[in-house]
């Protein structure tokens, strides 16, 4: 019997609990959420950066007729921020050039929708530049664009594609001679709200009806070569927002924490004008110089300081500013005169070093003494971080924060156990935003104990003010981090189990959790811990959190397999992970293979188990 108590007060529902964290990681951004087509449209890949890039990085030689030697340089480039670019030496008749190949399996077209094509070009001589977008032998579209003779200058065309395809190619071909090309770019017309945002991606985001979209990131924004204004050769720069608007050529590209180039075809000016789109409030997380995510190298000169808190005191103008300001008004110059009206700042990502401590009040003093308004957000890093967590947290109450920004990756159990987590917690201090949380898995299981999780959170509402699953996007070809919100590849999407709850609880938001009761016989989730021998394993049992310890005391295998199902099939030499556990299979085939196929008996295996329904065993 379930009896709820209609007439208690009970406990408001914050406005604005339910948010999305987007950071780009897992390429949520080129080759996700940002409809760019065309990989390395400004030739910035650098074996620098990472050794399987090079400046051709997506890009192969189309010969039709001519010969080409493309190369790419850096001399007399479009701009400093774009440091190199394509220069093509065509000889013969005929044409010859390049041709990209997209992301994933290429780039998508839809039979009767519109791209667009543009490109920054510079030839001696005039002449034509023919483009193509190809399957096979098949061509789905052609332009052609006549450049000038004289500097850089950019150059667009369009057309309707022919015909569908997950597995395009833009070739670009020229006529004899030399030509320079940057900015290559190709992007559907049809863009959510018409910004630039890949639609489907876009959609799925916007329907979860999210009250805030917290950006750019956690470790993307506070980690990288720390001198945020190092003047030449740094490749690996601290996110800045200043870097992120204005032009997308003048946009540097950034390799970024993930190990993997960022264009900032997505930038500052973008979150805010997605977040407007979605209906969410903007939540920009900025670091104060100390790093953190394993890293700590911190911004200690007091000049660069200065000017790192000045930069935040700006970003606040760019968002809230009069056009008659200095940056209000360059967000009016790219299209969004009224102002975003920003409620939330986040200082610091994780950021558990000492330094935090003398960094942070001069970021929030300086806010609060321009902006009053403006609700300061601190952060205590991650729970598993166990005492830096909890000083991290005694010094945003010391400091009066409004809000700390907690974050936990944690089994499903962990949900299950913890749902009164919020019920002691001081209803004085700095309201709690969870800005990180995933139960380790994307299966059914794993959204069932997180649904279970957020009625704790809303029941504690009056403290938990917001909070917002992580991470939000991966791109299936380039996975950075599991488990993930929603899943996509060029041209399709979908949402994880989690992405249904998420989007269950945040599109039925109550006023308020009043008092309820159960009365019968609880059924709970069966779950059985403890050492299980080698027959016990069973096919219709997931084993989560396998630990498998040899007699010396040697750590075989300590994982969590409830990734991608990990199931594992018992059974004389046929030891594998099923249905596709990602990296978690192949330290299972480490294991098999230190431990050898004959006596497991030596070994010690720990595991979690769950009974799925009718298992025996
Ligand atoms: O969500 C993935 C990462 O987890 C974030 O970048 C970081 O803040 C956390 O450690």
């Amino acid at each position: 019997k379930l009896s709820v108590d209609t007439g208690a007060k009970g406990t408001k529902v914050s406005p604005d609990l339910y948010g999305v964290f987007y950071e780009d990681i897992n390429h949520a951004a080129d080759g996700g959420l940002y409809a760019e087509l065309v990989q390395n449209r400004s030739f910035e890949f650098d074996s620098v950066d990472e050794p399987s890039y090079t400046g051709l990085t997506a890009w192969s030689k189309a010969e039709r007729g001519a010969t080409v030697t493309p190369a790419v340089t850096g001399e007399d480039p479009l701009n400093p921020n774009n440091r190199n670019y394509l220069r093509l030496d065509v000889t013969g008749q005929g044409t010859a050039g390049v041709r990209n190949a997209g992301f994933n399996r290429g780039l998508p077209l839809v039979k009767g929708e519109r791209y667009d094509f543009s490109v920054w070009a510079r030839r001696a001589e005039a002449g034509p530049l023919t483009i193509t977008v190809e399957d096979g032998s098949t061509v789905l579209g052609t332009m052609t664009v006549r450049v000038k003779a004289g500097g850089w200058a950019k150059y667009r065309a369009s057309f309707t594609a022919s015909g569908t395809t997950d597995a395009g190619r833009l070739v670009v071909q020229a006529p004899a001679g030399r030509t320079d090309l940057d900015m290559v770019s190709l992007f559907p017309r049809r863009t959510f709200k018409g910004h630039g945002m890949r639609a489907d991606l876009a959609q799925l985001i916007a329907d979860l009806k999210p009250r805030f979209l917290r950006f750019p990131g956690g470790c993307v924004t506070n980690v990288g070569t720390y001198d945020p204004y190092a003047e030449t050769g740094d490749r690996r720069r601290i996110y800045q927002w200043k870097e992120t608007i204005g032009p997308v050529e003048e946009r540097p590209t950034n390799f970024n924490f993930w190990g993997y180039n960022q264009s900032y075809g997505i930038g500052y000016y973008e979150y805010f004008q997605f977040a407007e789109d979605i209906g969410a409030e903007a939540l920009p997380v900025l670091s104060v110089g100390v790093n953190g995510c394993g890293e700590n190298r911190p911004l200690t000169d007091e000049a660069k300081l200065a000017r790192w808190v000045r930069d935040t005191l700006d970003l606040i103008e760019f968002a809230n500013g009069p056009v008659t300001s200095t940056w209000g008004r360059k967000r009016a110059e790219m299209g969004h005169p009224k102002p975003f009206g920003l409620e939330y700042i986040g200082l610091g990502n994780e950021e558990i070093y000492p330094e935090f401590f003398t960094n942070y009040p001069k970021f929030a003093n300086a806010i609060r003494a321009r902006y009053p308004d403006i609700k300061i957000i601190s952060n205590a890093g991650q729970t598993s971080q166990g005492a830096w967590f909890d000083r991290m947290w005694q010094f945003a109450r010391d400091q009066k924060a409004d809000l700390v920004d907690e974050h936990y990756y944690n089994n499903p159990d962990w949900f299950l156990a913890n749902n009164h987590r919020y019920d002691a917690y001081d209803r004085e201090g700095p309201k709690v935003f969870v800005g990180e949380y995933a139960s380790r898995g994307n299966t059914f299981f794993n959204a069932l104990a997180e649904a279970s999780y957020m009625t704790g959170l809303e029941r504690n509402s009056d403290v938990v003010r917001l909070a917002s699953y992580a991470p939000l996007l991966a791109n299936v070809d380039y996975v950075d981090w599991t488990p993930d919100l929603i899943w996509f590849d060029n041209d399709e999407a979908y949402g994880s189990p989690s992405y249904h709850v998420q989007r269950l609880f945040s599109t039925n938001v109550g006023e308020r959790v009043v008092p309820s009761t159960f009365e019968g016989e609880g059924r709970p989730v069966e779950d059985i811990k403890g050492a299980i021998g080698l027959g016990a394993w069973n096919t219709a049992v997931r084993y989560d959190d396998v630990k498998v310890t040899a007699a010396d005391g040697t750590v075989l295998l300590s994982d969590d397999f409830s990734a991608g199902a990990g199931k594992w099939t018992p059974g004389p030499g046929t030891w594998a992970v099923q249905d596709g556990a990602y990296a978690q299979s192949a330290q299972v085939e480490d294991a098999r293979s230190t431990a050898g196929s004959a006596d497991w008996s030596n070994y010690t295996i720990e595991a979690t188990a769950r009974k799925t329904a009718g298992a025996e065993g």
